[in-house]
């Protein structure tokens, strides 16, 4: 009997599959042991980093400040999600441009997918063929030459009705310039994607804007997104997929109306809008993701930067007196502001980028997640974990912006050649790489349109008994950085005799 039939016959398939996982999980555990990840603070069990992040200041405030201890890529936990911070202009070059394709995708959440009717739309669906073809929708059909040019018919027309109910106010009366700013961009955006603003129509007693305004807050974490395990039990406990149900149901509901507006018969003059160009070649919840994406990306970004920049001219009058001396020079004595005389005013579209060095509208840029490791500041970037890439740390950088970082000071980009379309990253108010804003070029002409009227019929004051110095500057919010106070001034109109 030889040596081999004196054991049972499976041993030796037995003995080499062991031996072959055994050397396996030791070529992995090698592996695993040579991962190099980012620094970032202890977390405790469960929570992760979550108390850390949780405080009174803001989230940006809070990782810009913990980005000073462990650097420029950190590594938190928020539950069990780990979350890649990055806060230099060196590591956002990294994400954003070098592994651009490895980390363009949008994180999963159960919130964003309803609410973008099954990732449809461009903002939060991740990086596909079909991504592709709805940015291409929007660039063209948005964002592209014919839909500007009603744009900015439109946005003249509003602004003229602007200028007629300020004036209209008797002298010294205060107005809440955030509410006036809003319902302008709200007319423009609303008439050109769908043919209405809609700020009078209500869907289930809520308007348009109570029901942005939640998608928003929707839209941001959830129990399930940072504890994938247990948190829908304490979404379901907290009442917050109720909300969410509602928050879609009303949304989807009011976009539906719109939709249906646009099936009656067309009077002879009608002009197309946005939803009628595009309503034949779309699938309803392709029409409805991309009227989502216009809501959610056009409107609250571009006022709150207006009203950032008539805060911070307020607040500034040296910049404010330079800046209406240029638009009432370049403009001269006319019934309104041309678009012909912006192209004239360099000083003014300082001032715009410099309200966005200091107050980009979204203080993190949206959300990114790996696919494919990587190494970003020589530290490995595991497939799954999300990127926070914060806009609002790298333009107040004092290793790019100086020793006055913190102060509002358009002239610095008499010598800075920093641009805000992100090529350069020194400051990335829109982002950068493939899942860079699109509405770029139209927000920055509207914001620049828009200042130039308020500033060359009026001069602006704070209300009395407020010194200008003392106005309250204070931001907080997710996913916008807003004022936490609204912005109420008191205009006078312009006196070319005085
Ligand atoms: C001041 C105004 C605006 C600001 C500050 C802003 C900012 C941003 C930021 C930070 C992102 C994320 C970029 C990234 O992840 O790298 C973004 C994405 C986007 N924005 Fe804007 N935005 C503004 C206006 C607009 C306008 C007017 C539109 C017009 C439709 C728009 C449409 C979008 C869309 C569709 C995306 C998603 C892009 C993608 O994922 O491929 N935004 N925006």
């Amino acid at each position: 009997m030889d040596i081999i039939s004196f054991f049972p016959s499976w041993i030796l398939p037995t003995t080499l599959l062991l031996f072959f996982t055994s050397i396996f999980m030791y070529a992995l555990r090698m592996r695993r042991s040579s991962i190099r990840l980012p620094p970032g603070p202890k977390r405790l069990p469960i929570i992760g980093n979550l108390h850390q992040v949780l405080g009174k200041e803001g989230v940006h405030q809070t990782l810009w400040n913990l980005s000073q201890t462990y650097g420029p890529a950190m590594l938190l936990h928020f539950g069990a999600q780990p979350f890649l911070v990055i806060s230099s202009t060196e590591m956002a070059t990294e994400v954003l441009k070098t592994h651009d394709e490895k980390l363009c995708t949008r994180p999963y959440s159960k919130a964003t997918k309803l609410l973008s009717f099954n990732y449809m739309d461009v903002a939060f669906s991740p990086h596909s063929d079909h991504w592709r073809d709805m940015r291409k929708v929007v660039v063209s059909e948005f964002l592209g030459a014919k839909r500007i040019r009603l744009y900015k018919n439109m946005m003249e027309i509003e602004m003229e009705a602007v200028i007629r109910s300020i004036s209209s106010h008797s002298l010294n009366t205060t107005v809440n310039l955030e509410d006036i700013l809003l319902s302008l961009v709200y007319d423009v955006v609303g008439k050109v994607a769908f043919g209405n603003s809609y700020r009078g129509k209500t869907f289930n007693g809520r308007t348009l804007k109570d029901i942005v305004e939640e998608v928003q807050v929707m839209g941001g974490a959830s129990f399930s997104f940072i504890f994938p395990t247990f948190g829908w039990i304490l979404d379901e406990l907290t009442g917050w997929n109720r909300r969410l149900q509602k928050c879609y149901t009303d949304f989807d509901g009011f976009l539906q109306m719109i939709l249906d507006d646009h099936h009656d018969t067309k009077t002879s003059g009608h002009v197309n809008d946005f939803v009628d160009d595009c309503m034949s070649r779309l699938t309803t919840e392709e029409m409805k993701a991309l009227m989502m994406n216009v809501l959610e990306g056009a409107v609250d970004t571009t006022t709150i930067t207006m009203v950032w920049a008539m805060s911070e001219l307020v607040k500034n009058p040296r910049v404010m007196e330079k800046l209406q001396n240029e638009i009432r020079r370049c403009v001269g004595r006319k019934s309104k502001v041309d678009e012909s005389d912006i192209t004239k005013m360099p000083y003014l579209k300082m001032v715009v980028k410099e309200t966005l060095r200091l107050h980009p509208p979204a203080a993190f840029l949206m959300g990114r997640e790996c696919v494919s490791q990587c190494r970003i500041g020589g530290y490995d970037v595991l497939p799954g974990m999300k990127v926070m890439v914060t806009a609002w740390g790298l333009g107040r950088d004092p290793r790019i912006w100086k020793e006055n970082a913190e102060e509002f000071y358009p002239e610095r980009f008499e010598n800075i050649k920093a641009d805000i379309g992100g090529k350069n990253f020194e400051m990335i108010p829109f982002g950068g790489g493939r899942r860079a804003c699109p509405g770029n070029n139209m927000a920055t002409s509207t914001v620049e349109f828009t200042i130039s009227n308020l500033l060359y019929f009026f001069n602006w004051e704070t209300p009395a008994g407020l010194k200008k110095e003392d106005l309250d500057m204070k931001e907080n919010g997710f996913p916008f950085l807003r004022r936490t106070t609204p912005l109420c001034l008191v205009p006078t109109k312009h006196n070319w005799e005085d």
